[in-house]
């Protein structure tokens, strides 16, 4: 029985379809129910849910029983209150490492981040790499993954740009120069790569970092988006500085913001990995973040764009 934390996640719900059609026994540990609910309804029948909070480890219990491995996705990108990637990412894995040992689950793949380093200024960052140098202190059988940005139906990086775009008729405002570079990795790569470290013992005790096949600057990936979506935006760049009072303000009135304060920092940052397992370990020739592999982002409407800024998303834009 393999555990996944995070199941009805972005990466969690594609992960735990493949699994499944893979014929492995899964469990899915959930955070709310509803979205679980609506996320993995049609494979409902064929796992095991379980509802449980990674910051309260007595609800890690019941869901670890006679388990084989875990594969630990739970992490914040947007905090909901201050406090939380500490709380979640750092601390929430913390409790997943100790509640394996005490269970005996030996086997462990966490979901890590590439750029995540505790020394760095960035909380987000930081707070995956405390998280991932424990699971490496451990005495578990461990491996960690650490892709770049992730693109695919679900994402909210893209997709994100794609439905502002859609928010803003003439002018698209790009976040600082637009020359941070990213490698973004499709959901389905990363999928793959994850089931392959549960069926090879020779992944234990590593770390490999996932990208895609091109590395592209921010400003290149709204261009792709753009042609995806077919149409035209005049691009203007706008400094960080300019845009955090608009992004703080966002925090406060939006339930949904599409960017936070620490968030923004990121985007002028490069994601770019170095050696790309992808490739070089797992032998997978990775889906390129191209406008023909981007349709989907077409069904996006200005209407479904601002539902989801209020926290309202519309079921037709769900995708998987
Ligand atoms: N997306 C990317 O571009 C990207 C890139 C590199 C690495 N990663 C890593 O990949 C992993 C999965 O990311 P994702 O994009 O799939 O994120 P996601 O869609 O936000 O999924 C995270 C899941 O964690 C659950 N969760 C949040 N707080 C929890 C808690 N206290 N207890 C239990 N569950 C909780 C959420 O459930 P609820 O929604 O029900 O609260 C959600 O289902 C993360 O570790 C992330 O850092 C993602």
């Amino acid at each position: 029985m393999i555990l996944i934390t995070g199941a009805s996640g972005y990466v969690g719900n594609n992960l735990v379809r493949h699994l499944v059609a893979q014929g492995k026994a899964v469990r899915a540990l959930v955070h709310s129910p509803a979205k679980a609910a609506q996320r993995l309804a049609d494979i409902r029948d064929r796992i095991e849910i379980f509802q449980g909070d990674v910051t309260r480890p007595e609800t890690l219990r019941p869901a670890l029983e006679g388990v084989s491995a875990i594969v630990h996705l739970v992490a914040v990108a947007i905090e909901k209150r201050p406090g939380d990637y500490e709380r979640i990412n750092t601390q929430g894995t913390i409790n997943v490492v100790e509640e394996a040992r005490a269970a005996g689950v030996r086997r462990l793949i966490n979901m890590s981040q590439n750029g995540a380093d505790s020394r760095l200024p960035y909380r987000f960052l930081a707070s995956k790499g405390k998280a991932q140098e424990y699971v490496a202190a451990s005495d578990l059988d461990w491996t960690a993954l650490r892709p770049s940005v992730i693109w695919g139906p679900q994402d909210e990086f893209a997709n994100v740009q794609a439905r502002l775009i859609k928010l803003t008729p003439l002018i698209f405002p790009i976040v600082g120069d637009g020359r941070a570079r990213f490698q973004p990795v499709w959901v389905g790569d990363v999928v793959a790569a994850t089931a392959r470290c549960l069926d090879d013992d020779r992944t234990i005790g590593q770390e490999y970092a996932l990208g895609g096949p091109e590395v592209l600057t921010y400003a290149q990936i709204v261009e792709r988006v753009l042609a995806a979506l077919g149409t035209r935006r005049l691009t203007i760049n706008v400094p960080v500085p300019l845009l955090r009072p608009v992004v703080k303000l966002m925090e406060v009135a939006l339930p949904n913001p599409p960017v936070s304060s620490s968030l923004l920092d990121l985007l002028k940052v490069d994601n770019v990995v170095e050696h790309n397992a992808l490739t070089e370990v797992f032998g997978i020739e990775p889906r390129p973040f191209t406008p023909e592999n981007l349709t989907y982002m077409r069904q996006f409407t200005a209407l479904g764009a601002l539902k989801r800024l209020l926290g309202r998303p519309t079921a037709d834009e769900e995708v998987s």
